[in-house]
């Protein structure tokens, strides 16, 4: 397994490009959900220098704080509360360009300004979600959007 990631694109949706295949590589063959987890966060975190990038996973009625770089975080979310309570109880990805605007967004930091929530759905239900957090308002848009889902799909079978 090739342990650096090797980018060069320059533009958002070129890297994307270049990184999957490699996040691919990086869990090819690897049958442990939280190392799996743990790389992806590392290599989006890497490749595009986010302010925070983590897993929630649903245990019971909660989402629990999973596989994360960036600081501390909430440790807990109801269903249905926040962005990422949100993105689960709707199973759809949400895409905040100014959390501030985001009705019931749970501040983990106030440095986060935009943000972009994931499911990662296995066998039609959501397992957990993916949570990108920028420090730059409206950071986020439909590349971002295409490509974590195209990585979530294939996320779904480390569960
Ligand atoms: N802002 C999220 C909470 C998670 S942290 O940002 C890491 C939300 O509203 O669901």
């Amino acid at each position: 397994m090739a342990e650096t990631l090797a980018l060069t694109a320059t533009t958002k949706a070129a890297r994307y490009a270049e990184l999957l295949p490699q996040i691919d590589t990086l869990t090819a063959g690897e049958p442990d959900l939280t190392a799996n987890l743990a790389n992806t966060a590392a290599a989006l975190r890497q490749a595009f220098g986010f302010f925070w990038v983590g897993f929630y996973l649903v245990k019971g009625d909660e989402l629990v704080l999973g596989p994360f770089q960036g600081p501390i975080a909430c440790t807990r979310i109801r269903h249905g509360r926040g962005v990422c309570g949100g993105s689960w109880a709707q199973a759809r990805t949400l895409l905040v360009p100014d959390v501030e605007q985001f009705p019931g967004h749970i501040a983990c930091s106030s440095d986060s300004k935009s943000e972009i929530v994931v499911p990662i759905l296995k066998n039609g239900a959501v397992v957990a979600v993916l949570d990108v957090d920028s420090d730059q308002l409206n950071d986020f848009d439909a590349d971002d959007q295409a490509a974590l889902e195209q990585l979530m799909q294939r996320a779904a079978q480390w569960f």
